[in-house]
């Protein structure tokens, strides 16, 4: 069964309709990206399983339950949490605030015994958490978003353009830190306009354009689409 399944989900923003009527699907287990160039609706899709938006047709189901129209913090107890894009990491708060943050559904023991994890994964953030959040670098404040949606222990993590304006080396780090959190048993939505990237870390991958699904498939099968390779990954395409 699916852990996440989106059947013909539209959404729109007043009169302009963002996304067209899309179906998704994710297993237990998977890491999934869903790749598509700017403004095709991929953050729209991401905030809407959130319970941010929701849609105007359409449904949500997360393990077998119907999800749609609920809202954030119900779907965050259910097990999905965020890490957005553009991090939004709380500035004036410190690393280990705005971890506590995300940990907010859950009780204290169960915040302390995550954030050991989170500092674990990501030991940078453990030698900074009393270091205002503002002040990380971008890779580390990528890192606080990441583990900030860590905290409420999710099922399902979303994550949306982790590797936005992060040096090569930085988006390895995170990349890997993605595959870990993975293999430790978490399914994850990865949200990339890096499709090389996202592909070469995902196990499926779907295609989004101006709001509708346009390809699904095996990540590897999409890294030598001669239509991923000529709109998506541009210069540096695999022969
Ligand atoms: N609050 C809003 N009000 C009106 N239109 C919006 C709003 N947010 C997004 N849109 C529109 O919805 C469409 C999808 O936007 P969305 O942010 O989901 O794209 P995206 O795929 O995440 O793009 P990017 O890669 O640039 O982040 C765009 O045409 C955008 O202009
Ligand atoms: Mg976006």
């Amino acid at each position: 069964m699916a852990i996440l399944k989106l059947t013909d989900v539209h959404i729109s923003y007043g009169n302009i309709k963002a996304v067209k009527g899309i179906n998704l699907e994710i297993n237990k287990g998977e890491i999934v990206t869903l790749i598509g160039s700017n403004g095709a609706g991929k953050t729209t899709t991401m905030n809407t399983i959130t319970g941010l938006l929701k849609p105007f047709k359409g449904k949500i189901e997360f393990k077998g339950r119907d999800i749609t129209g609920k809202n954030t913090s119900e779907i965050v107890k259910l097990g999905i949490s965020l890490a957005p894009e553009g991090r939004q990491v709380f500035p004036r708060m410190t690393v280990i605030e705005n971890l506590e943050l995300g940990g907010y559904t859950r009780t204290k023991s169960q915040i302390i015994e995550t954030l050991g994890e989170v500092f674990d994964l990501f030991p940078r953030l453990r030698e900074r958490k009393y270091q205002e959040a503002g002040t990380l670098s971008g890779g580390e404040q990528q890192m606080l978003a990441i583990g900030r949606a860590m905290m409420a222990r999710p099922e399902l993590l979303l994550l949306d353009e982790p590797s936005m304006g992060l040096a090569p080396i930085i988006v390895e780090l995170v990349l890997k830190a993605i595959k870990k959190i993975n293999k430790l048993g978490t399914t994850i939505l990865l949200v990339e306009q890096n499709a090389r990237m996202a592909l070469m870390t995902a196990d499926r991958g779907y295609l989004l354009e101006t709001g509708k699904i346009v390809m699904a498939a095996n990540a590897d099968i999409l890294l030598h689409s001669d239509k991923i390779i000529k709109a998506y990954l541009g210069e540096n395409k695999e022969d």
